[in-house]
């Protein structure tokens, strides 16, 4: 999607339906709503598909690599380290991420960058999980504890989900 108009009649790959209500909430939580929005570590560019049929008019999604098939065909992601944000000050009115910050190295260096690239009145927005306290309803409780762990202690910052608020603060 690049920096370009979101365009809502494009072809697009269908979403789960639970996961574009979770995203159309998320993407409701600022008001006014946004104008220039910020996904950092966008994936497959899913949550922007949401955005823009929401209306938002200015939508970047920001990933430090390709690699996934986007599901939106016309999604150019800006390829760029969340550490290091390549965009003025202030340059946003809303920031968003979504279970990237587990992956990132240094959630504090991104949160700063984040308050940075996003106008004082604007809203930055972390959403990730806290794996440990997801209720897995499986038969298998041996391998659910194993996916637990699995989710929980691979990756930089696998218990960000309970981290995360304080630092915010
Ligand atoms: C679990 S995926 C989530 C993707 C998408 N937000 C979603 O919910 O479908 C985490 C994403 O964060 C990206 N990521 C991790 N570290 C990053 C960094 N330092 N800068 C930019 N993107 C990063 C990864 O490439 C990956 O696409």
């Amino acid at each position: 999607m690049g920096d370009s108009q979101a365009d809502a009649t494009r072809d697009r790959t269908p979403l789960p339906a639970p996961l574009a209500r979770h995203y159309r909430w998320l993407l409701t939580l600022p008001t006014p709503p946004p104008q220039r929005l910020l996904d950092v570590g966008a994936g497959d560019g899913r949550l922007l598909q949401v955005a823009a049929d929401l209306g938002i008019p200015r939508l970047l999604g920001l990933e430090r690599k390709h690699r996934w098939n986007p599901a939106n065909r016309d999604f150019v992601p800006t390829i760029a380290d969340a550490h290091r944000l390549p965009f003025p000050t202030d340059a946003f009115d809303c920031v968003v991420e979504n279970e990237s910050l587990e992956w990132i190295k240094n959630p504090i260096r991104y949160l700063q960058e984040a308050a940075r690239v996003c106008t004082p009145s604007g809203l930055v927005i972390t959403d990730d999980s806290d794996w440990d306290t997801l209720v897995y309803a499986v038969s298998d409780t041996a391998r659910a504890r194993r996916i637990l762990r699995t989710f929980c202690d691979t990756g930089p910052n696998g218990w960000i989900g309970r981290a995360a608020p304080s630092l915010m603060r």
